[in-house]
């Protein structure tokens, strides 16, 4: 990420920046719909270009069109507050260029979606990008995938790339993993009695055993106590730091339950404790997760993995597969609904037209942001009507 204070040129560079309508102007065959939103309101004009040091991920003409066709079309309609977070999760807090995506193969980056009830991640929920091969994508909530298109298109706020489909805000944990099929964690965690603090929690990293995990020691989980179970689960999560896969080098990690996870990385894998990580970095709401392959155990710490084994060892002595099902999956319905943004629904707020006062969910610590949020509300209230 280029530092902020290069695109504070003055003098002779200022003059050759182009304004992001040039931009948009200039690409209209790709971007005429958020053309037309931002075009039908000046005062967003105004403040965007007030914000320097932005990346604008910009749904293309095709990416709005499908959105047009989801139930998130008509939320958005009808929601102001929803769609402050859904624009300003399209807005990163950084200047990303091309080159600094591929080079860094995988990469979390900060967005302005921080409204209370969407995001509860410090210093604005994430997108996480993706370098392959030159081509770039974006991961957004549910593992949703956005590729980008054409990049680099500069203006005096920084840059833009156009992306072919719109980013998903982050749902709640609950949400999420249930979408994912990872209901054994949620009836563990409901049996527990700690689902609810685990979703309202800020700053989050949840280690998330799959459903086959959970099997494998069916025969220890079903009969073990509330405090035994509520032990294992917070051995799951590190509450404070919402760690993204680039974040986790070799070493120790303090849990909620008191003791330590050990990672290692090995034959190419990440491994806590002697568990595999199979899938790493779904963004929640409140953090991010990281699917694992077998219950962590906290009177364990010492469990070291078989790097080139397929499958590992349960890490508690003597379990066996359940017999009755995989366990706490009864209470759990599987759906595969897309997850709702996370936390409690924001409080409904009287709908923004032109000219009245936006009802931005205003995040005390960043004026800045909270600007973005405002202005976005404003074009989104345009153009919505417009559909
Ligand atoms: C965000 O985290 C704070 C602190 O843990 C908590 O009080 C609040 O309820 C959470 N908000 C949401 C929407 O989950
Ligand atoms: C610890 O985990 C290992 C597998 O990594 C397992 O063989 C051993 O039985 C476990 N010990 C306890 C005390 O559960």
């Amino acid at each position: 990420m280029r530092p902020r204070r290069l695109l504070l040129f003055t003098g002779a560079a200022a003059t050759l920046a182009q304004s992001l309508q040039d931009v948009l102007t200039a690409q209209s065959a790709v971007l005429s719909t958020l053309n037309a939103w931002l075009a039908s309101q000046s005062l967003v004009f105004q403040i965007l270009t007030n914000v320097q040091g932005v990346t604008l991920l910009a749904p293309s003409n095709n990416a709005l069109s499908q959105l047009y066709s989801t139930p998130l079309a008509t939320q958005l309609a009808s929601d102001p507050n929803l769609l402050t977070a859904f624009l300003s999760y399209h807005v990163l807090d950084g200047v990303y260029m091309m080159s600094d995506f591929t080079n860094a193969p995988v990469a979390s980056m900060p967005t302005f979606l921080n409204m209370a009830g969407y995001s509860n991640v410090s210093g604005g929920q994430v997108v996480e990008s993706r370098a392959q091969n030159g081509a770039v994508t974006f991961l957004t909530g549910n593992n949703a995938q956005s590729n980008v298109q054409t990049y680099d298109f500069n203006f005096v706020g920084g840059t833009l790339h156009i992306i072919d489909t719109v980013l998903t805000i982050p749902g709640s944990l609950t949400d999420t993993l249930i979408a994912g099929g990872l209901t054994a964690a949620v009836g563990a965690l409901r049996r527990a009695g700690v689902e609810t603090p685990l979703n309202t929690a800020s700053d989050v990293t949840v280690f998330v055993p799959s459903n086959d995990a959970f099997n494998a020691i069916g025969s220890l989980v079903n009969g073990m106590t509330l405090e035994q179970l509520t032990a294992v689960l917070n051995y799951h999560v590190v509450q404070g730091k919402v760690l993204y896969s680039q974040l986790i080098a070799a070493g120790t990690q303090l849990t909620a339950e008191g003791a330590s996870l050990n990672f290692r990385i090995q034959n190419g894998g990440l491994f806590v404790n002697s568990a595999r990580v199979v899938a790493s970095d779904i963004l929640v709401g409140n953090g991010v997760v990281h699917v694992v392959d077998g219950v962590l155990n906290p009177a364990n710490t010492t469990a070291t993995p078989n790097p080139s084994a397929a499958t590992q060892e349960p890490a508690f002595n003597g379990a066996s597969s359940a017999t009755g099902g995989v366990p706490f999956t009864s209470a759990v319905i599987s759906t595969t609904t897309v997850a709702s943004p996370a936390g409690p629904t924001a409080t409904p707020t009287a709908s923004a037209g032109p000219g009245s006062p936006a009802p931005v969910a205003v995040d005390a610590a960043s004026g800045r942001k909270a600007a973005v949020g405002a202005a976005m509300l404003l074009c989104g209230a345009v153009v919505l009507a417009n559909w």
